[in-house]
C-alpha cells in the first residue's frame, strides 16, 4: 500500500527565510509538478471521504489546487471561499487573525444549501485561524462542516485547538519548527 505521507514528504521543498526571515515555508510546487503523485494524494483524499460529503470547499489560495480535483474526483460541487472582495454578487465575510492584523475572507450566500455536508480543504494548518473562519463562515449558512482535510500541519502552533470538535485530517503533521 501507498504510504501517502511519505508520498507528501518527498514532493515538499522546505524554503528558509520565507516569505519572511526565520518562516521555513513548506512548498508544494513539487508535488503538483509530479501528477502520478498529485493524484495519489487526490485520491487518498477523496476515498477518506467518498459518500460522507456533499461539497468540497478550498480555500484560497492553495485550498483551489487541491480542492478542485478532490470535488471531481467525489463528483460533487466546488465552493470557492475567497478574499475578500472578489466575488460577485451577495456574499458573507467573515474576519480573522493573523499574526499582525487580520484578514477576510468570503463565500457567495449560495454556494452551498442549509444541511450540506461540506469536506474543507487548504494545504497547512498553521494556527488554525484562516480554517476556523472558512468553517465559520460555511456554518453560518446552515451547512455542515463535516471533515476538514490539510495536507500538512504544523503540529507546534495547535491549530486543532482552533478547530474544537471538527473532524480533522492530515497526510503529515510536522512536530517541530
Ligand atoms: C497560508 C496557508 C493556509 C494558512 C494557514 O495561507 O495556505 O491557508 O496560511 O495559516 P493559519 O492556520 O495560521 O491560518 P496564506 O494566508 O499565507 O495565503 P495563500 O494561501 O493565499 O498563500
Ligand atoms: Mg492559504
Amino acid at each position: 500500500p501507498v504510504d501517502i505521507g511519505q508520498v507528501l514528504r518527498e514532493h515538499t521543498r522546505e524554503i528558509p527565510d520565507f516569505p519572511k526571515p526565520g518562516i521555513a515555508f513548506k512548498d508544494l510546487t513539487p508535488l503538483f509538478a509530479d501528477a502520478p503523485a498529485f493524484q495519489q494524494v487526490v485520491d487518498d483524499i477523496a476515498e477518506r471521504f467518498r459518500g460522507r460529503v456533499d461539497a468540497v470547499a478550498g480555500v484560497e489560495a492553495r485550498g483551489f489546487i487541491i480542492g478542485p480535483p478532490v470535488a471531481l474526483a467525489l463528483g460533487l460541487p466546488f465552493v470557492a471561499v475567497r478574499k475578500a472582495g472578489k466575488l460577485p454578487g451577495e456574499t458573507l465575510s467573515q474576519e480573522y487573525d493573523l499574526e499582525y492584523g487580520s484578514a477576510t475572507i468570503e463565500i457567495s450566500t449560495d454556494a452551498v444549501d442549509a444541511g450540506d455536508r461540506v469536506l474543507v480543504i487548504d494545504d497547512v494548518l498553521a494556527t488554525g485561524g484562516t480554517a476556523a473562519a472558512a468553517c465559520a463562515l460555511l456554518e453560518r449558512t446552515g451547512a455542515k462542516v463535516t471533515g476538514i482535510q490539510m495536507l500538512m500541519e504544523l503540529a507546534f502552533l495547535h491549530g486543532r485547538d482552533a478547530l474544537g470538535e471538527r473532524d480533522v485530517h492530515v497526510l503529515v503533521s510536522v512536530d517541530d519548527d
